[in-house]
């Protein structure tokens, strides 16, 4: 995705970690552990748990391992909010990362199951601390993701504003990617300042992030973003294209990006990754 050679690093570190976070193949019930794993492990970019690495190294007043760990914990709600976005009573899509989405090959039943105990696990990873657990909670609950959501949903098909679709992206994208970035700088025992100019950066970045999902949508095909293509269109979803049009919504969008830049003034460590990681929002194909 990126030429930066630390990129591969983390992702090959996220990827083994959550292989071992996870239940084995061999754990019963087997077809839990296996819905979770298909879900978790699939080919993903890893944004959200590669921010939360990045803040830490840059954001590094303590010497400090957790990063890895909770960077997977974001990654597992991530996961779960894909498998319960991608059910029948949501968007209702068949391929993911692409493959087929987990409900296709589980069953729903099972794939409600793994999205739950995906749910559970990020936050027994993060138990240590029970500041990491509140941040975490406030990104993806009733005022974070799960909102959104529920918002995203309600919108289809109406006639809602810019307003309501800068909250609902808000809320569904930008809380997770702002909550991966406290994080890290939790893990390396920032302060206070530094947390909030990095949650900053993470939920601008987040915004950028949707807004060029929502481009993607409307044109890319299926084969290059491994999800279908033109299905908001399809659901009368209330994006960016469909209320600015497609320019408009580059523009925005590179407006956040440049937002997202604007928050690591404060920060002092190296911020070369963090930089990338907000260009490559705006510039990615898939
Ligand atoms: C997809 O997220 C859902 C959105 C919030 C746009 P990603 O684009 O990060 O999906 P993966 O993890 O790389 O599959
Ligand atoms: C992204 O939802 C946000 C969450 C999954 C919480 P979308 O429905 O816009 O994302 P894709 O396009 O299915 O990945
Ligand atoms: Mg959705
Ligand atoms: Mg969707």
């Amino acid at each position: 995705m990126l030429a930066e050679p630390r990129l591969k690093t983390y992702q090959q570190q996220i990827d083994a970690r959550l292989d071992a976070l996870l239940p084995s193949d061999s754990e019963p019930p087997r077809e839990l552990a296996r819905a979770m794993r298909y879900a978790c492990l699939g080919p993903g970019k890893r944004i959200r748990p590669i921010l939360t690495l990045a803040t830490a190294q840059a954001t590094r007043e303590q010497e400090a391992s957790l990063a890895l760990d909770w960077g997977c914990a974001v990654e597992m709600v991530h996961c779960f909010s894909l498998i319960h976005d991608d059910l029948p009573a949501l968007d209702n899509d068949d391929l993911r990362r692409g493959r087929p989405t987990t409900h296709k090959v589980f069953g729903e039943a099972l794939a409600i199951l793994a999205g739950d105990a995906l749910f559970a696990l990020a936050f027994e990873v993060l138990s240590t601390s029970g500041e990491a657990c509140g941040i975490l909670a406030r990104a993806c609950g009733a005022r974070g993701l799960v909102a959104g959501e529920v918002e995203d949903l309600e919108a289809e098909g109406k006639d809602w504003g810019a307003d309501e679709l800068v909250r609902i992206h808000h809320r569904k994208t930008a809380t997770l990617l702002g909550a991966a970035c406290e994080l890290g700088a939790l893990s390396s025992a920032a302060s206070l300042t530094l947390r909030s100019a990095v949650r900053e950066y993470g939920q601008a970045l987040g915004m950028a992030f949707q807004i060029t999902d929502d481009l993607l949508n409307e044109t890319a095909n299926s084969e290059q973003l491994g999800k279908a293509a033109g299905s908001d269109r399809d659901r009368k979803k209330l994006t960016f294209p469909s209320v600015f049009g497609i320019d408009e919504s580059r523009k925005l969008a590179e407006e956040w990006r440049d937002r997202a830049l604007s928050h690591l003034a404060p920060l002092t460590g190296d911020v070369q990754l963090l930089r990338d990681l907000a260009l490559f929002t705006t510039s990615r194909s898939a």
